[in-house]
């Protein structure tokens, strides 16, 4: 019997294979209730206060449908509508908002600021992405891959680029647990922390899957199932750092030759948003420094039948959905 009231959320390192995989058959029913339009408001009268110190679109509006959907109030802030952090500590806040709501979303630049939340909020607190991971995101990862091959164990999932920012890490963690071979591809200086690495073979030897990590994109892409990759900077990082990582990772830019490396009937997953053409104000920043009209995928790719990019976005709200559900019912 799985139970996860009253559970925090913030790596997912904390939670069992048979944990992960409740959830996300759970959000499959939530989908097919959101798809069929029958009400679903369990949660009437409960509460969710959602901090965001970074910018976010597709994390914010899934907690917010997600939170409506179940019946849920929700508050927004972000650090210039609150007091948090300039007047007031992130600590003094936890304790203020644990005596006014259910649960807290918390997005941030630190993991350990998400972690004082959980300890000293005494309601669930719910990672929406730190630099260090990304939780929520794998859970509308696996549902996406899950819908598509129809199951998760024995597939390879191939992460190009960045291998230590905080989805590449979520997928490492995550991959080890559900039994999906894992290959981080990409230069030497951006793999992932020793520690974590150390951690998921562990759990993946547990699970029978492998994990790999690798410069050389041949040799990573064969056999892969899916091919990932995301933005070479993580918000926060410093903007000056886009030259810098341009020139280490534009060998590793996803496109159409890359692809056919791997399976025939491989998948694309982005967490987004993406550089995959001209049509942003950065975008357009970037191409006048650096000349790069793409960056981490094509526009090609981005826009192929391969691509899962905006299932994974609608996913988001049926998975965090299904956690909210699980954690406060
Ligand atoms: N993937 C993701 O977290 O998107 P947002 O930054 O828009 O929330």
């Amino acid at each position: 019997m799985i139970d996860l009231r009253g559970r925090h959320f913030l790596t997912l390192r904390d939670y069992s294979k048979d944990e992960i995989l409740y959830l996300i058959e759970k959000a499959q029913e939530f989908k097919r209730l959101k798809k069929e339009h029958i009400v679903h408001d369990y949660l009437k009268g409960r509460n969710i206060v959602m901090i965001f110190e970074k910018t976010s679109t597709r994390t914010r509006c899934s907690f917010e449908v997600a939170a409506h959907d179940l019946g849920m109030g929700t508050t927004y802030l972000d650090p210039r509508s609150s007091q948090m952090g300039r007047k007031e500590s992130l600590l003094d806040t936890a304790k203020v908002l644990g005596r006014m709501y259910d649960a807290i979303e918390y997005r941030g630049f630190r993991q350990d600021k998400a972690e004082l939340l959980a300890k000293n909020a005494g309601i669930p607190v719910l990672n929406g992405l730190t630099g260090s991971y990304h939780p929520t995101q794998m859970l509308a990862d696996m549902l996406t891959i899950k819908e598509h091959f129809k199951h998760l164990e024995g597939l390879k999932l191939v992460f190009i680029g960045p291998t230590r920012n905080s989805v590449a890490n979520s997928l490492l963690v995550t991959t080890s647990k559900l039994g999906i071979d894992y290959t981080a591809c990409g230069p030497k200086e951006l793999w992932p922390d020793r520690e974590l690495y150390e951690e998921c073979l562990k759990e993946a030897k547990r699970n029978n899957c492998q994990i790999e990590l690798t410069e050389y994109i041949n040799e990573a892409l064969e056999g892969a199932d899916v091919v990932y990759t995301d933005a070479w900077v993580m918000m926060g990082e410093p903007n000056d750092l886009w030259k810098e990582r341009s020139e280490l990772l534009r060998h590793y830019r996803v496109d159409m030759k890359m692809m056919k490396k791997a399976k025939d009937n491989a998948i694309f997953m982005h967490c987004l948003p993406a550089f995959h053409d001209q049509e942003t104000e950065l975008a357009k920043e970037l191409y006048e420094k650096l000349g790069l009209v793409d960056l981490e995928v094509s526009d090609e790719v981005f826009n192929s039948e391969r691509s899962k990019v905006f299932d994974q976005a609608e996913d988001r709200v049926h998975t965090i959905k299904a956690l909210l559900y699980e954690i406060l019912k």
